[in-house]
């Protein structure tokens, strides 16, 4: 649903999925969708971005919080510039999960994305267990809290949101209609307690197993903005048509 100074935003996150004829197929089918009440941003691995040519917004799957020097295998928000990548995504529970990044590394590399004038797409979401137990609101107000703490709320006029609860990331185990609005809710209102407008404003996706038949009542929910999307981002057809829902 676009709600009042909201564009909805679909962004496909490949992970370490794709090939250059992937990048060929998406171009040419998203050459003449037609999208003009959405925006849709792709996350494919770094190696392909000089591939892609420019008409499609770009997004990292992940960002140094080092500006350069001797980190071996990192990516800098100032080579993401060079290849006019406008979005990283940080924070995400794959990279949380294998690569242990704490809650304050993520912040730092949220400060990092936009001290170079990019858009962070920050992911939040709990694990099952932590759902079952009923800490599901705690947990998610910690990971925000800690962003919120080093860059200030006033910054997040600049951040794109995205709610990936764990259990639902790759399990054909989507979150309601209803549980996504819920959780979007209470994002929203634990940041209007800080800011108001920023809340209002804040973009906030739904990521876990979107896909082109569920996508249109997910984004139909009033405080969900559109979505992060892992495997149906990789099918050119589904992604298009997940995106088309988002237009409308
Ligand atoms: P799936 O759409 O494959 O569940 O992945 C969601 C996700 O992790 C996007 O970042």
């Amino acid at each position: 649903m676009q709600v009042v100074g909201r564009r909805q935003l679909v962004a496909g996150n490949w992970k370490m999925n794709g090939d250059k004829a992937l990048v060929g197929k998406m171009q040419k089918i998203f050459a003449t969708a037609g999208l003009d009440n959405m925006d849709v941003v792709i996350c494919p691995p770094s190696p392909y971005f000089g591939l892609f040519d420019g008409k499609l917004k770009l997004g990292s799957q992940n960002i140094s919080e080092f500006d350069s020097g001797a980190h071996t295998g990192e990516v800098s928000v100032a080579m993401l510039n060079e290849f006019k990548c406008q979005y990283s995504i940080v924070g995400h529970s794959e990279r949380r999960a294998d690569n242990h990044e704490s809650n304050e590394l993520v912040a730092l590399k949220v400060e990092q994305v936009l001290k170079a004038g990019l858009t962070p797409i920050l992911c939040v979401g709990e694990p099952e267990s932590v759902r079952e137990i009923g800490k599901l609101f705690e947990f998610i107000a910690a990971q925000l809290n800690a962003v919120l703490m080093k860059v200030g709320v006033s910054q997040f006029a600049d951040v794109v949101l995205a709610y990936e609860p764990i259990w639902a990331i790759g399990t054909g185990k989507t979150a309601s209609p209803a549980q996504a609005q819920e959780v979007h809710a209470f994002i929203r209102g634990h940041l209007a307690k800080q800011d108001v407008n920023i809340a209002a404003n804040i973009i906030i996706l739904y990521g876990g197993s979107v896909k082109g038949n569920n996508a249109q009542e997910l984004f139909s929910q009033v405080d969900v903005d559109g979505g992060l999307i892992g495997g149906a981002s990789l099918d050119p057809q589904e992604f298009l048509s997940i995106c088309q829902a988002a237009n409308q």
